[in-house]
């Protein structure tokens, strides 16, 4: 669905420089809830509809990669039924989406572990991965029950059962990289938190070593088609140098 003025918005986008993977922190869905004097739930419903029309955006924005944040491995630490009315979210979130994301040509993929779910959640994500395998117009990881310090520890792990006779020498950071959740997608160029906060709750440590970040106070059930122009265009702008002298 465009409307012109999103079309105009496109072209200028990408008359200059297109993260090609984008990872985005959907913070700020309580405190929108909170702010219409609504349940939280309200708040994590509005916030999955956002993701959906965000998630198209990126696609039309020609962005090859999108990961976001859905749950992290401390949020377990929340009240019980928050915590199970997000399992349900997704649950049913995934069934809802499926035909939709499929048309839409997108690749879905799961990050973090999975074997703490709820079976069912577990079965629609095994699911949705494996009809979407085909589908090429965006990448979409979804960071589920993740945490940055915990993919590091299990990639540590799955490195070791993997080559113990290799070298302390062969690991190099592009060996490494391979046992990430990540192992086949680039690295973050760009991070945007909602929600006001400036940090990264723990994700993908690894992967934004020298991703840009940009930090809005905007709720994520309120993120539009206007800021995520506005944070592109400021990403155009940036001068990444990789610490060198000049931009690379
Ligand atoms: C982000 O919104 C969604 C999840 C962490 C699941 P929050 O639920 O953290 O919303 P705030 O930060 O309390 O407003
Ligand atoms: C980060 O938000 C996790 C997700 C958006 C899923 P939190 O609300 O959990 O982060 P903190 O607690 O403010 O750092
Ligand atoms: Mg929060």
């Amino acid at each position: 669905m465009y409307t012109m003025d999103w079309k105009k918005k496109i072209e200028e986008l990408k008359k200059g420089t297109i993260p090609e993977h984008l990872a985005i922190i959907m913070d700020g869905n309580g405190r929108w809830a909170k702010r219409k004097r609504m349940p939280r739930k309200a708040g994590h419903k509005a916030g999955v509809e956002k993701l959906k029309d965000v998630s198209r955006w990126c696609g039309e924005l020609g962005i090859s990669v999108l990961t976001v944040y859905a749950f992290s491995t401390e949020n377990w630490g929340r009240p019980t039924d928050e915590v199970s009315f997000l399992m349900k979210l997704f649950e049913t979130t995934l069934r809802k989406e499926k035909k939709e994301l499929l048309k839409n040509k997108t690749r879905v993929c799961v990050i973090g572990d999975r074997t703490q779910l709820p079976a069912k959640l577990q079965e629609l994500i095994q699911d949705i991965e494996e009809s979407s395998k085909h589908c090429d117009v965006l990448r979409l990881n979804i960071a589920l029950n993740y945490g940055g310090r915990r993919e590091i520890l299990d990639a540590v792990e799955n490195l070791y059962h993997a080559v113990k006779d290799l070298p302390a020498e062969g690991i190099t950071q592009d060996y490494f990289s391979r046992f990430l959740y990540t192992y086949d997608v680039p690295d973050v160029d760009f991070l945007i938190r909602t929600g006001g906060d400036m940090r990264l709750s723990n994700f993908l440590l690894w992967q934004t070593a020298y991703a840009e970040l940009y930090f809005t106070s905007t709720y994520w059930p309120d993120f539009n088609q206007d800021e995520l122009a506005k944070a592109l265009s400021e990403f155009s702008r940036r001068q990444r140098r990789f610490g060198k002298i000049r931009e690379v």
